[in-house]
């Protein structure tokens, strides 16, 4: 295998990263995957748009199909987000035997289970590390690095924005809209940011490190969410007062039996490691029975951080293919399946 072609859906702000990342450094990248990695297309909105990075005009189509159906195409990178058109997309690949890397935590969240399963089906990977915490190699942590132990609780700040207005709030001040609109400037919150705020886009996050870490499907329906939107300036400032810093956290636990996770404001005593967790910084603190405490720190979204998690799930996938074993190492749960929702 000399090149691999890739197809890239999606040419935002992660896509960019992406596209950059080949570019800055594809020596190191290519030397690392033993083969050359051609972005032969790219699916866009509007090829007339400027763009943050240099490509050839003739890489970009708005007709998804030319990708999914070019049988020259080993692997596709959905940044799309959403769920509908991705999901259609991604089935459709799998379905050509593409392997698929997504940063989609949406759609991860909701049929990660059945696209997973649809994609051993199909002998292809499916891998979607930047899908939690940007670029903190949380889901390898889980499912490679912590392989041997049991994990019984983990406690994340997996929001940026939420985590970043929280911090401003605090430390400058800056009142909730300030905050919000200043996040937005940034390129960390969604296109909608209600996700964000009322704590959804947590939850979701959430819902895919439990699924990994117990190996039991968690549904999203059953976690209980609180965001944001009710902590004021004053409740920061009191808290801090009696030694407590207020963050967004998501809870996950195994109790007899059953997991509980949950996504709420919680008052952290100050010299808890996530409490000196700033801005739109991630981390994941977890317990696990023979290693005990750690935690997982860094950049939790933006362009860069992000990149870096899709372009080492396309290593790992190249990998794959070389050694003939895609499709055969996906983790599914345990348990049976929830039905496929053939409607979408
Ligand atoms: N809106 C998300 C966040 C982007 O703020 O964390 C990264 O998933």
């Amino acid at each position: 295998m000399k090149r691999v072609s890739v197809g890239l859906l999606g040419f935002g702000t992660v896509g960019t990263g992406v596209v950059r990342l080949l570019a800055k450094d594809t020596e190191r990248l290519e030397e690392r995957a033993n083969c050359e990695i051609h972005i032969a297309k790219i699916l866009v909105r509007n090829k007339n748009r400027a763009r943050k990075v240099l490509i050839d005009n003739r890489t970009l189509t708005t007709d998804a199909y030319e990708i999914l159906d070019d049988p020259n195409i080993d692997i596709i990178i959905e940044l799309i987000g959403g769920i509908e058109l991705a999901y259609r997309y991604i089935l459709r690949a799998l379905r050509n035997k593409k392997n698929v890397i997504t940063a989609n935590k949406d759609l991860m969240a909701s049929y990660g289970e059945e696209l997973l399963l649809e994609a051993r089906t199909h002998g292809c990977d499916l891998y979607y590390e930047a899908s939690v915490a940007g670029g903190i190699p949380i889901l390898r942590t889980l499912t490679d690095g912590l392989s041997a132990d049991r994990i019984q609780k983990m406690i994340g700040i997996v929001n940026g924005t939420t985590n970043y207005i929280l911090s401003k709030m605090s430390s400058e001040g800056l009142s909730y809209e300030k905050a919000l609109s200043s996040a937005q400037r940034l390129g960390f919150a969604e296109a909608d940011p209600t996700s964000d705020v009322e704590g959804l886009d947590a939850a979701r996050k959430m819902v895919i490190l439990s699924h990994l870490a117990y190996s039991i499907p968690v549904r999203l329906d059953d976690v209980k969410i609180i965001g944001i939107t009710d902590v004021s300036r004053e409740d920061i400032v009191f808290a801090k007062k009696l030694g407590y810093t207020i963050k967004l956290v998501g809870i996950s636990e195994v109790n007899n039996g059953a997991i509980d996770v949950r996504v709420e404001p919680t008052l952290l005593p100050d010299g808890h490691p996530l409490a000196s967790v700033e801005n739109e910084n991630n981390a994941i603190y977890v317990y696990s029975s023979a290693l005990g405490e750690t935690m997982y720190y860094g950049a939790g979204a933006g362009e860069g951080p992000t990149a870096v998690s899709v372009v080492s799930d396309l290593l790992s996938v190249i990998r794959n293919m070389k050694l003939g074993i895609t499709g055969n190492h996906i983790f599914l749960p345990k348990r049976e399946l929830r039905p496929r929702k053939e409607n979408l």
